[in-house]
């Protein structure tokens, strides 16, 4: 008997050359999928390094610019900020000051790259000296008192630039109380990403320490997610879509590739996988003890969040990224 007498299935006659697996890849990364996160401080000439995040700065705004002019040079076309304030106090006041550090990142980047996509985080974590992420009493975050807080930190981001802004602090309620203090200020062209699935993560620790959010005290679990539930994620982010978000968020994305994937098999908006600090960390680690390829398994990694069902990726490697797709 010859091996013509039966014939098998042969997937391996389309991985035969690297022109016809091009012409059957099924997911694609573009430039165009990256969202470039920035740390902003208060001062001139900072860029300070970060420990945890090798290869992540906290800029000043005057290197910010110079930093987001390279990015924009690379292809990308949006940005995350994140604000860094020297003053903290109990209900995060630097947060929705209009010559806050944020307000004024904002601005510069708006008047010297008018294309670029500013979107800002809005949170009170950085900006409190407890590191919540809402008011605090007794011990509790509270959840109605802190909305007003966060509606007029998004106002304020909006007047001083931003494209879209990004709650991320799990706030019931959050997504319309942002909308309609954003239509009420006549910006109803400012749209929303809602951080709508954020896990209760250990994901999160570099991003802690760049940010100085950490918890003075407890954790984030009574109001972010319980990495078990999934279902719950669906009816978050069935609350944020029907409040008006215009973009749904999954963080972090590399241990919860399957609520990606359920997200945006159930939603009609774009799908944001946050490819957070601790999975930036882990592969800056292994990379730099020569134990993985850190080219290859950062474009797998993203690949793997595409193929999930993510549209657009926030991560730390963007720059990076945008390089290695040029070549
Ligand atoms: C603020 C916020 C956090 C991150 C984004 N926005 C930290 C947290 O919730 O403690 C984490 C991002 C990252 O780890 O890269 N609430």
């Amino acid at each position: 008997m010859t091996s013509h007498d039966h014939s098998i299935a042969r997937p391996r006659r389309l991985r035969a050359t690297e022109s016809m697996r091009a012409l059957v890849r099924e997911t694609t990364l573009s430039v165009n999928d990256l969202i470039q996160p920035f740390f902003v401080v208060e001062g001139h000439a900072q860029r300070q390094v970060i420990a945890s995040m090798p290869g992540v700065l906290r800029f000043s705004v005057d290197e910010l610019v110079l930093e987001a002019k390279v990015a924009v040079a690379l292809g990308i076309k949006a940005f995350l900020l994140f604000g860094i304030p020297d003053e903290k106090d109990e209900e995060g006041s630097e947060a929705w000051n209009p010559e806050g550090i944020v307000q004024r990142a904002l601005r510069a980047l708006r008047r010297e790259l008018p294309d670029v996509v500013l979107i800002s985080d809005v949170c009170l974590c950085e900006y409190t000296s407890h590191g919540h992420c809402g008011l605090v009493h007794n011990g509790m975050v509270l959840n109605d008192e802190t909305l007003p807080l966060l509606a007029r930190t998004a106002v304020s981001h909006a007047h001083a630039g931003a494209d879209m802004v990004a709650p991320s602090d799990m706030m019931d309620g959050r997504v319309s109380a942002l909308r309609v203090a954003l239509d009420h200020a006549g910006l109803t062209e400012t749209a929303i990403m809602a951080y709508s699935v954020k896990y209760a993560s250990a994901f999160y620790g570099p991003f802690r320490d760049a940010a100085g959010s950490t918890p003075q005290f407890g954790d984030r679990r009574a109001y972010q997610m319980d990495p078990s539930n999934a279902r719950e994620a669906m009816r978050e982010a069935f609350l944020d879509e029907s409040e008006g978000a215009d973009m749904l968020m999954v963080k972090p994305a590399l241990a919860y590739l399957d609520i990606v994937k359920s997200v945006s098999a159930s939603t009609h908006l774009p799908t944001v996988a946050y490819n957070v600090s601790g999975e930036y960390s882990m592969v800056k680690a292994a990379s730099a003890h020569g134990w993985v390829d850190e080219r290859r398994v950062v474009l797998e990694m993203l690949t793997g969040f595409r193929r999930a069902g993510a549209k657009l990726i926030i991560t730390y490697h963007a720059l990076d990224v945008a390089r290695w797709l040029k070549n």
